[in-house]
This record gives C-alpha cells, structure tokens and sequence, in this order.
C-alpha cells in the first residue's frame, strides 16, 4: 500500500507499507507549513489549533552560516519549536538603497534553515532592534537625513522606517516564507519596546500617533501572520502586546483577546568591557518560565538561546564587549552549555505533556497556604497541574487533590496528569560538564596554530591623511566620522614662548580634556601622554595629565575612539560622543591657563591603516625586524599561522594586548580589550537562584579582564597560510598571543531519592515507574567518547558542585565501586539513586548520589 500523509509540521511524507508492516518515511519535500496562524485570547492558532510554544532567539549575524544548521538542531534537540530573530536593518542596507544580504547577514537563508529542521521563525523586523546592536541597528546614514527624528510622529523617518520594512516583508513573501504561504514565519515584530521605562512619555504628544501608525503601516504589509509589539502596553490591535523580562508570570496582556506572550526571557545578560561575567542559574530560568505557563502564558521566548558573537564594529553600547555570549544554552561558540540546556530540554517535555490540557482552557489558580499556589488546567478527560513554591526561604509540603508534594523553595513541580511530578523546576536530573578553553602554546607546535613572520607598520599620531578637515571649535564625533570609524583625531600646535616658567623651572603643564567618550588617547609631540576612558555606566572621560612641551611649535593630537554606538534609550541616536571640550593647558605663565577649545583645530576621520585597507594584510609596507616592536601604542601587526588541528571551536586568547581589532584572513573577529578588567567587588562564589533574579545579582571574573577569548570562527580559516592583522591603540605584545580551543574536563550529576524521575520514563507504566526509581543518567558529550574514569562517586549526603564535590558525613562504601562497574567503557549509564542499589548509610535521611566521570 502507498499513500502520501502530511506529518507533523505539515512534513510530507510518503509512506510505504512493506508486506512485513514496516514503515519507512522519507520526506519528499522540505518541510511545508501550511499554516493558517492567527490567535485568540489563549494562545497562537497554527492550522486551527492552539499551540503552546518554546521558542528561542538566535541573530544570525552573530554567528557564521555554517555554525547555522548546527546551533538550529541543537535547538531543536533542545525542545525548541520557534527560533526568534530580530533583523539588523544597517547590515542589510549600510548604504542607502544598496542592500547586502550575503554571508552572515543572508537572513532568508537562515529562515530556510529553520524551516528545513521543521522549526517556526518569529521574525522581529524593528526596524529598531536594541539588541546591544550599534545605534540599535539603525545605518548611521539615517541620522543624516535632513529634518528626521527618529521613532516619533515624522514623515522622513517614517518613510524609511515603512521602505525597510516593507523590503523585508516582501524578501520573505517572495521566498514564500510566510506561514500563509506554507513556510515558517509564524509572527512578526514591530518596533521594539517603546512603551519600556518611560520611553514612549519621552517622546511626548507624538508617540501614541507613531506606535498607531506603526501598528497600521504593519498590518497593511499583509503577511498573513500576526504582528506583535514587545513592551508596548498601548499596542493597538490587531497587534498583540508581549512582555519581556526575567520573569513575565504577573504580565496582563492589554486585551482580553489576545495571548499572553513572552518574547524576551533573558537567559543571562550581556557582557560590557569593564564589567564582570554574568551569569543565570538554569533552577531561576526554570522557575520563571513554569511560573509563566502556570499563570496562563502559552509562547515564551529565550533571549537568547545562542547569543554569539559580535564580530565587527556591530557591537552597540557604548562598551558592550565582543563576545555576546549571554550565558546562554548554547554558548558563543555554539556548545551545549550544561546542564542550562538539558534542564531546560527535561523542562520543555515537561510542559509538552501538558500542552492539550493547556490550550483546551484557562487554569484555575487557588492558594495552597502562604507563598504557594496551585495552577490546574481540566477539562473532560485532560488535567495538568503546576504546583509553585514562590517562597525563598523553606520547602514547603502542600496537599493537591489528595496526594502530598514537597516543593522546594522558588520552584515549580510540573503534572501533566494531575497527580505524578514529571519536573521539579529546581531538581535537575541533567548533567552538567566543566569545560575549560586550553591555550596552545605560540609555539611551533605539530597542531598548527603558531603565529610566526611576525611584521608591522606604524600607524602616525595625529593627522596623515589628505582628507583631513579644519575647523574652529570642537566637534562632535559621530557627526563627523557618520561612524564610518571608531577614530577621530582632533589636532592643533601650540606655540610656547621661551619665557614659560616651566621651561626654566622645570614645573609642570597639565592638559586637560573633557570628552563625551568613550576612549581617549593624548599624544604630545608624537608621545603617547594619557589616556581616559569611561564606562558602561558613564561613557565620559576627563583627564588632567602632567604634559611636557618645549619651546615653539608643540604637537597635540587627540584620538578620541567609539566602541559601540548607543542602542537603548529615549533618543539614543543624539546621545553624541568625542571632545567636547573644554580642552585646556594649565600652568602657564601667573597660573594661567590656555584654552584650546575654540581654536582651529584639524580633524581626520579613520586611521592610515584604516585608509589604505591594511586589514586585509595585502600592503607592500610590512616591515619585519629583528626585534619585533611591543608595547608601544599606535601600531599595525601582521603574523601568519596554519589553521591549528580539529574541527571544534577555536577562540584567541589576547593576553598581552592592549586595545584594538583584529582581522583574520581580512574578516574582523571584532574589537579586543582585554587590559579593561572587571572591577573587584560585586561577584559572588556561587549564586543562590533563590529568589528575584537582576542582572548584577550573579556576577562571575571579578578583578579580571572583562574579555580575553575572542571567537575565531573555523569557515574564516584555510587549512595553511592564513593572515591575522591586529590594530593596538595602546601597547601590546602580539607574540603572546596564543590560539584555544575548549575541553571537556568532567561530567557530573547529582540526584536524590526526592529527585522525580528522568522525564524519558514519563510514558512507563506505574508499575515501572514505582520499580524505576529517581535515576541518574550519565553521558559523554562527545559522540565518540566513553566513560573512562570516575572521579568522584558517593551515595549519602555529598556537598558541593561539579568539580568540587567532596563526601558528607553519611556515605555508602559500595558507591565507587558500583558507579565505576555500570559506567566505565560505556558512552552512557543510568544508576538508580536508591538504597536497592547502594544500601542504607543513614536512615531516615534523604540520600543523593553524586558522580563525577570523565570521558576520552
Ligand atoms: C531588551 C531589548 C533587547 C536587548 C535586551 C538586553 O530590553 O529589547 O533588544 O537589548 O533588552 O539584552
């Protein structure tokens, strides 16, 4: 028998059906969605049927094509149904009317990926994005457009802001990518949290007519498929308002007939240079998604599953670093980060089983005694129920529908029928792994990735270029440089008479200079004499440095730099950067005091090296000597290297350098800092998830560079003879340098008998289950390594974490032993966490098992 059947998704497939009763599906055609999506007051309506969706955020910039087929299935394994990405309006049109939608900025493609791995695409088109994105992802050519404000009530804006995203709309309906027409895109996003923090009053009387119009002018693009607004309480409709946050479980959608969405669950944060590491435990991410589908939320979105990498000058800020890694389930370089993601993978099965029940009705929430609450989702044959512990302090024991549940504090115990636990948010039956990136010595090495024919050229201080521009008074940067470059020397000669005390007496002259930001470097007479920079909370700088001048013409050169173009805030686009003024020598003759700010000054946009294109290492002026120079400021270098061995992300460790970017094979891995270091204080040991998460409360690396690993993606790389360029500003050693490459040292698990069991066992029987038993499953990451040793194994009340458990006060003796006969030699094992197994060392006592293997 043949015959053709639409699969899940819409898939179709053809089914033939041997004579034995085998099945074989092959799918004929990539995946189509026929797909009527539309909403009620529940959920999202995909082909008539309300859906409860996991989705997540990747931004395809911020990774290379090919890492996209990969980071898709893993989010995918990971119980993804939707990945979310927001669209970068100056990468695909960095000049007006001339679009780039190649490489890592072919946004269709990417579409077509998801959709080929049988995954939904939330398109947020903005075309204000945010996103940590320079200038939130508006092109800088904008700004310049004569009389435009920028998202308010105004024709050039909105002129533009209409053309783009009517461009997008119409790529995605010419690949008909639509759900209306059979492809992946379920839903679109408008503008982006304009009516957050106070931003949308900024605007005054001509808001409200911009997010109206905003609203209409998407609606009449006719995709076919919802439109939504984040954090837009006066969204008008058809246009659905969603909530973005760490948690959304108290967020009331702003009409009874549409869904309460989720569009940013920040999964950690973002990482600026001068601040620490910031990361999310996975039992808090948990808790406040269960809390949100608890609470009647059917779509929620991580933010972001994969945040990657900001390659370029994309970056926003100021002072957002390169790495974007977000503490995500998948991290910058695109592995699973564990047990973030696993847990969340048990997490997402859990509210799967519940989904009929979900969508078939509103839950009933009642009060189970103080600081817990009952979700129930019944209707005829279905029921599933949450049960929350909101509380931070105690466990809480509750009774439900005549059976008792112990709920830890902060967490949410999932039951998708009403009576068996499938997921305690803060009981993680995954594993977890500790990795670390392993430098590779410089050195010549068998495994490629030594730098060596080291060259450079000197970059001058102050202006070399032809192009340079003079004028009375200080400019501003941005205005001048349109951000073709984060350089802009502003340049003057002071003439000093031969009388000035301080030539004869030997006592000092200070320059003074003041600067909206973000960096600022001095040179006097062609030397480097101070620098300044602000911070991710301040971008301004202010210097007061002694400085020594001779007599006559004196040289002062001023290189104010940008690192990333604001992206949030009330108008943000007019935030400005670079001198400002005043600029003042101190300590002239009385006490006097000499301003420079209204002089003549002479500006030059961009770098020499900038000008004649050294990034790409194709320049007859490299110089090599004998001594490479170091450590001194202003200085181009070139060094060659074979790729180094393997196929596993390769990141670039810069100790030793100052500030700069670095270019490989002429594609810019990005700006590198790593001198900017983290202040001391702020960071905690081991963060308790317990309670409202912020995003200062869980801070990692304090003290320490903010960011020394830089991805270097392995699609940039030929096998031999490849180019790095760096650019240092301040002063580095670039022999230093030194490739990395990320190694899975141990994988752990701890579970205890109160653990639920794995959520794979969910389908057994009672009996089974009862048999079965809370489980601990260990498993190699790597498909090709085995369980080789055990590092640590105990049965009783072991404390601590992964890589630094150690034994409690009641143990079994079996546990080692037992752990190492069921796992040695074997890519996965399952232990059962019960005195069956390893006897009783404490009775009366909840007991756990904690493992800690390694895998070759
Ligand atoms: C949100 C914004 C995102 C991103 C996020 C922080 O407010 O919508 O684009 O900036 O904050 O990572």
């Amino acid at each position: 028998m043949m015959m053709g059947m639409k699969g899940r998704n819409g898939c179709y497939y053809l089914s033939v059906m041997l004579v034995y009763g085998v099945f074989f599906l092959h799918c004929l055609v990539m995946t189509s969605f026929a797909g009527n999506v539309t909403y009620d007051h529940r959920a999202l309506v995909i082909d008539g049927k309300r859906r409860v969706l996991i989705s997540g955020s990747i931004h395809y910039p911020r990774s290379t094509p090919d890492m996209w087929p990969d980071l898709i299935q893993k989010s995918k394994d990971g119980g993804l149904d939707v990945i979310e990405t927001y669209v970068f309006w100056n990468i695909h049109e960095p000049v007006r009317n001339k679009y780039d939608f190649e490489g890592r900025n072919d946004l269709i493609n990417f579409v077509k990926l998801v959709g080929k791995a049988g995954l939904y695409a939330h398109i947020r088109i903005g075309p204000y994005v945010c996103a940590e994105w320079n200038y939130g992802g508006f092109p800088l050519w904008l700004h310049f457009i004569p009389g435009i404000e920028f998202r308010t009530d105004n024709e050039p804006f909105k002129a533009e802001m209409k053309r783009f995203t009517a461009k997008i709309v119409d790529m995605i309906k010419q690949e008909n990518l639509y759900a209306s027409q059979g492809g992946p895109v379920i839903l679109s996003q408008i503008e982006n949290e304009y009516g957050n923090g106070g931003i949308e009053s900024s605007y005054g009387p001509r808001a409200k007519p911009y997010v109206n119009w905003a609203a209409s002018m998407a609606t009449s693009l006719d995709t076919g498929v919802p439109w939504v607004m984040c954090q837009q309480p006066d969204a008008p409709p058809p246009i659905i308002n969603t909530c973005n946050g760490f948690y959304c479980d108290q967020f009331k959608t702003n009409s009874d007939k549409t869904p309460k969405m989720w569009t940013e669950n920040w999964t950690g944060w973002f990482l600026s240079f001068g601040g620490a590491v910031p990361y999310r435990p996975v039992e808090d991410i948990a808790f406040a998604v269960a809390r949100f589908f608890q609470r009647g939320g059917t779509f929620q979105n991580y933010y972001m599953y994969h945040g990657g990498t900001n390659f370029g000058r994309t970056t926003g800020g100021p002072f957002i670093a390169t790495s974007y890694d977000y503490d995500a389930p998948l991290d910058e370089y695109g592995l699973i980060r564990q047990p973030k993601w696993g847990h969340l993978k048990d997490l997402h099965k859990a509210i799967k089983l519940c989904e009929a029940a979900m969508v078939a009705t509103d839950p009933t929430i009642t009060s189970l005694g103080s600081n817990t609450e009952a979700s129930v989702y019944k209707t005829g044959s279905q029921c599933a129920a949450f049960l929350a512990n909101f509380g931070t302090q105690s466990d809480a024991s509750v009774s439900f529908n005549g059976n008792s549940y112990h709920l830890p504090p902060w967490s949410v115990s999932i039951l998708p029928d009403c009576k068996n636990v499938a997921l305690n948010t803060a009981k993680i039956n995954s594993v977890s792994t500790i990795s670390k990136f392993v430098t590779h010595s410089s050195e010549a090495d068998a495994s490629g990735g030594s730098l060596s024919g080291w060259t450079s050229i000197n970059e001058p201080a102050g202006i070399s270029s032809d192009n340079a521009l003079t004028k009375t008074g200080l400019m501003e940067q941005i205005n001048t440089t349109a951000d073709k470059s984060d350089y802009l020397w502003y340049s003057l000669s002071v003439n000093v008479k031969n009388d000035e005390p301080f030539l004869q007496d030997g006592s000092e002259t200070a320059l003074h200079v003041e600067s909206l930001g973000h960096v600022l470097h001095t040179f006097v007479n062609g030397k480097l004499s101070g620098s300044g920079k602000g911070n991710s909370g301040n971008s301004k700088v202010s210097i007061e440095i002694p400085v020594t001048l001779v007599p006559g013409k004196n040289k002062i050169d001023l290189l104010s730099v940008t690192v990333g173009l604001q992206n949030y805030g009330a108008f943000f686009d007019l935030k400005g950067a670079g001198i400002t003024g005043p600029v003042q020598l101190k300590g002239f003759k009385n006490g006097s005091t000499i301003d420079l700010s209204s002089k003549q000054w002479t500006y030059q946009v961009g770098l020499k090296g900038e000008e004649s294109g050294l990034s790409n290492g194709g320049s007859s002026l490299w110089k090599s000597q004998s001594a490479l120079p170091t450590n001194q400021p202003l200085i181009w270098y070139k060094a060659n290297f074979d790729a180094p061995a393997g196929d596993t992300p390769l990141s670039m460790d810069f100790t030793g350098m100052g500030k700069g970017e670095a270019w490989v094979n002429g594609q810019s891995i990005g700006r590198f800092w790593p001198t900017y270091s983290a202040p001391n204080g702020g960071c905690t040991g081991s963060c308790n998830y317990r309670g409202s998460y912020n995003s200062n409360k869980c801070l990692k690396n304090c003290g320490k560079p903010s960011q020394l690993l830089y991805h270097v993606p392995r699609s940039w790389l030929k096998s031999s003879g490849n180019v790095l360029v760096l650019f240092e500003e301040m002063g580095g050693n670039p022999t230093k340098l030194s490739f990395a490459t990320r190694e899975i040292q141990s994988v752990c698990s701890r579970v205890s008998e109160a653990h639920p069991l794995p959520i794979d066992m969910w389908d057994l029987e009672d009996d089974a289950r009862k048999k079965a038993g809370p489980t601990l499953s260990l498993e190699c990451p790597h498909p090709d390594k085995v369980i080789s040793s055990i590092k640590f194994a105990s049965f009783g009340t072991p404390q601590g974490t992964c890589g630094s458990f150690s034994h409690g006060r009641c143990r079994s003796n079996h546990a080692l032993s037992v752990v190492k006969k069921a796992c040695i030699g074997s890519k996965r094992c399952n232990l059962g966490v019960s005195i069956n197994v390893f006897g009783d060392p404490c009775i009366g006592v909840t007991k756990s098992l904690a493992v800690e293997a390694s895998c070759t």
